[in-house]
Order: structure tokens, then sequence, then C-alpha cells
């Protein structure tokens, strides 16, 4: 499950669509809705859908980034959707989750974006413009206003009597697909490749014993320089891309850390089970040959009674050796599946 966050001003009904469309399922979940307006219709919305809604005054946004990254970090937040959300973000924030901040904006961007085009100016410049056709468009939050990497753009046309109401309305409805389509793009491109397990692997969980085997360096994995899990390598050209393998690296980093510094392990299945053929089946059996070679020795003493009693010993211990023998190779290996060694 991969927790998003929604940042809004307004009405939220970009907002209540994320919602409606994520939580009922169980990959991504709208955990918490930011807002920086105390009276922000969005409010009341997010609570009749249960989600933990927190109003931080603007000079909070402005002054106290820290708080707001607290407020994230404390809740798991992997993904942040700007549904019209018209206060200032910190560069603190922008750079903290660099490449996973998207930004829902009611124009064919590049196209009436920019410093105050927003909601109802920028339909009403587009109508002004004369311009036929229009749209949303999602793309990835840098410094720069409006100015990201789009992830996805739609179009609708401007009709001779559309008003900026009427336009609204269509781009509402085509927001309402590509914010959601948007969001999981970028948690998709988040999600690390999923890793085939190894024979090690699978015999360890079989057994329920730590595998102790040190991780396969992969030589064609980029060098991890990173110091937390969100920003992506400057290096690359769309933060998307860079996301891409950021979190897997850091995953595979924890998982090397975690297999170079765990207590040593317990011997593994193999050491037990020849450790056990030792005990059980070679000791009797050495046992019985000192036996069969006091037989030849009493007998050429003509210690008739000495021979047979180190006859019988032998044999004993040969059984003994055979019955030790069958039962560790034969129920030792189904017990220690079973987890009872
Ligand atoms: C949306 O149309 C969104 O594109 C726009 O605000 C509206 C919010 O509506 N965002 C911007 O203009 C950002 N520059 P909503 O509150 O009903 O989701």
């Amino acid at each position: 499950m991969t927790n998003i966050a929604v940042f809004a001003s307004g009405n939220g009904s970009n907002a209540v669509n994320l919602v409606k469309t994520f939580n009922s399922g169980n990959r991504i979940h709208v955990a918490l809705c930011l807002t920086d307006r105390e009276n922000a219709p969005v409010i009341e919305k997010m609570n009749e859908l249960g989600v933990e809604t927190i109003y931080f005054p603007r000079n909070v946004w402005k002054e106290d980034p820290q708080a707001i990254l607290d407020t994230l970090r404390q809740r798991d937040i992997k993904v942040i959707a700007l549904a019209g959300f018209l206060c200032f973000l910190s560069e603190d924030i922008v750079n903290a989750y660099e490449g996973r901040i998207l930004n829902i904006h009611p124009s064919l961007l590049p196209a009436f974006g920019g410093k105050g085009m927003h909601g109802a100016n920028v339909h009403k410049a587009v109508i002004e413009a004369g311009e036929t056709k229009s749209g949303a468009t999602v793309h990835v939050v840098t410094n720069e206003i409006d100015a990201g990497p789009i992830v996805v753009q739609r179009e609708v046309a401007v009709l001779p009597d559309d008003t900026p109401e009427s336009l609204e309305a269509k781009v509402h409805e085509v927001e309402y697909l590509i914010f959601p389509e948007a969001v999981m793009k970028t948690v998709a491109s988040m999600t690390p490749p999923a890793v085939p397990k190894s024979v090690d692997d699978a015999w360890a969980e079989a057994l329920g014993v730590p595998n102790n085997v040190p991780p396969v360096p992969q030589k064609d994995r980029q060098p991890d320089n990173s110091t937390t899990d969100g920003p992506h390598n400057p290096t690359d050209s769309h933060p998307l891309n860079a996301t891409a393998y950021q979190p897997y690296k850091t995953a595979s980093r924890q998982a090397n850390t975690a297999a170079t510094t765990t207590e040593p392990m317990p011997p593994t299945f193999l050491v037990w089970s020849v450790i056990m053929t030792i005990l059980c089946c070679t000791i009797p059996g050495i046992v019985a040959i000192i036996y069969s070679a006091k037989v030849s020795s009493r007998f050429y003493e003509g210690d008739m009674e000495g021979a047979r009693r180190a006859s019988r010993n032998a044999e004993i211990w040969i059984i003994i050796s055979f019955v030790l023998g069958v039962i560790t190779n034969t129920l030792y290996i189904p017990l220690s599946i079973a987890g009872l060694f």
C-alpha cells in the first residue's frame, strides 16, 4: 500500500475524486489532506470520507516547512497530489519529495500557466484569447511554477458559446480522469521490480531459518550516493525516471545491510544433516567395526566365548547404526521441514 497526501485550498472536487478512486482498493491510499485555508470546503468533504485533514496557516507553509515534512513522514506519505492548492510550496518540501509531487492545472501547459494562473482565471484567459481548445495537465512540481515535466495531458474543445464556467465544468471532467492516472503512473514508477527468490532463500523460508548467503552484487546497478529515499539523482533529465530506480536502490541497500549485519546464523539444514549422520550412523558403525576386529583376535587367541560375544556386539552395533541411519535420513528431513528441529 502506498500512502499519498492531497494538498487543497478550495472546493476539493479533485481531492474527493482521488479518495473515491483509490481508498476502496489496496494499492494506493489517500491517507492525509493538508490545507492552507481554515474554512476551505475540502475540509468537510474529507472529514465525511474519513480522511485525516490538517490545516496549517500560510506562515507555517512558508516559515516552518519542517513541520509539514514531519507530518508527512509520520504518516509515511510517498506521493503528494496538489489538487487546487494555491499556497506557496517551500523549496524544502519540493526537494524532499522531488519527482513525487504532482500538480493538476486547468490548461494545456505550458500555455496559460505561471503566476496568477489558477482556476477561473485560466478559463477566462483561454476564452478571451479565442482558443478553440483547452484541457488539463498533470505535471511534476519543481521550483518553477507550472514548469515541471508533464505526466498526463488531455484536451477539451472550446466552443464559441462556452463561458468560463462551462469550460471549467468540461475541464473538471477530464481532470477526474487524468489525475488518478498520473498518480498511478508515479506510484508504479517508484515500485521496485520483483526480485526472483533464490534457491537459498526458498529453502531458508521452507525451513524457517534465516538465509546468511550475502546478496550477489549487481555490477550494472547504479552507485547509490543518496542519503534519503526522496531526491533523485540530479543528473537525470526526468524526475519520474529518477524515482523509478531511487527507492529500489534504497531498498536493495537496506537488504544488503540487513544481510551483512544480522547475528551469526544457526547451522543450516545441510550442516545439521551431516552432524546427525555422523552421530547416529558413523559412530555406531565404527563401534561395530571395532567389535568385528575383536572377533578375529579372540578367535586366534582360542577364546571362542569372547569371539562369540564380540560377534554378537558387532551385530547389535551394525543394527543400531542401520536403524539410526534410516531414522536420521528418512525422519529428520520431514521433521525439520515441519519445523520440529
Ligand atoms: C482545478 O481545476 C485545478 O486544475 C485548479 O484548481 C481547480 C481545483 O478544483 N488548479 C490550479 O489552477 C492550479 N494552478 P477543485 O478544488 O474542485 O479540485
